[in-house]
């Protein structure tokens, strides 16, 4: 017996209204894929990449973990980074956070949480790293505050990967954009931290 049989009812649907509009689509797509974006956002239900920014599947590669941290270790997130660079050769790396993140929110508190507490000591230290601008703030402006600080903090940390800085070095054309999005109404913002070659 199938189980989650409603799932691949709907894949079926979603399937067919698809080949409905653009009958070539799955055998196109098959053949190869050149997304322009690398993305690597929360793993929040909330914060799906392509629907996001609405680009169709063979349009953006994804990366997610909680609190979208990218680790000079972590060996998951930079061979994401290197295949989209040096294979797929993607122009724009995203890093995306979100206000009302979980996994924020978990940083800035002192509850403890189990295995996770160890993933969130980068986002605690991001607090650390800026501890004065978190002076006088209501929790709530920390919460935002941190989301953001969070998003620079990765696009600098993607930055110095070995995979952007030989992509730059090269001369290749490689943009690392920070952007946070507001779950209460669906909107991206731009931190304006977009970075295009090794000064910056
Ligand atoms: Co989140």
């Amino acid at each position: 017996m199938k189980t989650l049989k409603y799932l691949f009812d709907r894949n079926l649907a979603w399937a067919a209204s698809i080949k409905e509009k653009d009958p070539e689509f799955f055998s196109r797509l098959s053949k190869q894929q050149a997304p322009e974006y690398l993305w690597i956002g929360c793993s929040d239900s909330r914060v799906p990449a392509n629907q996001i920014v609405n680009l169709q599947p063979g349009e953006v590669f994804v990366h997610r973990n909680i609190a979208n941290v990218v680790v000079h270790t972590d060996l998951n997130c930079l061979s994401v980074i290197q295949f989209a660079v040096e294979v797929l050769k993607v122009k724009h790396i995203i890093i995306c956070g979100h206000y009302g993140c979980g996994g924020i929110k978990a940083a800035l508190e002192d509850h403890e949480h189990g295995l996770i507490d160890n993933w969130l000591r980068h986002v605690k230290d991001v607090i650390r790293f800026n501890a004065e601008k978190f002076k006088g703030l209501k929790h709530d402006e920390k919460l935002n505050l941190l989301c953001e600080l969070n998003v620079k903090e990765q696009v600098t940390n993607i930055c110095n990967t070995t995979i952007v800085q030989n992509a730059w070095k090269q001369g290749r054309e490689l943009s690392v954009h920070g952007w946070v999005y507001n779950i209460e109404n669906g909107i991206l913002k731009d931190l304006d931290t977009c970075i295009t070659s090794r000064d910056g």
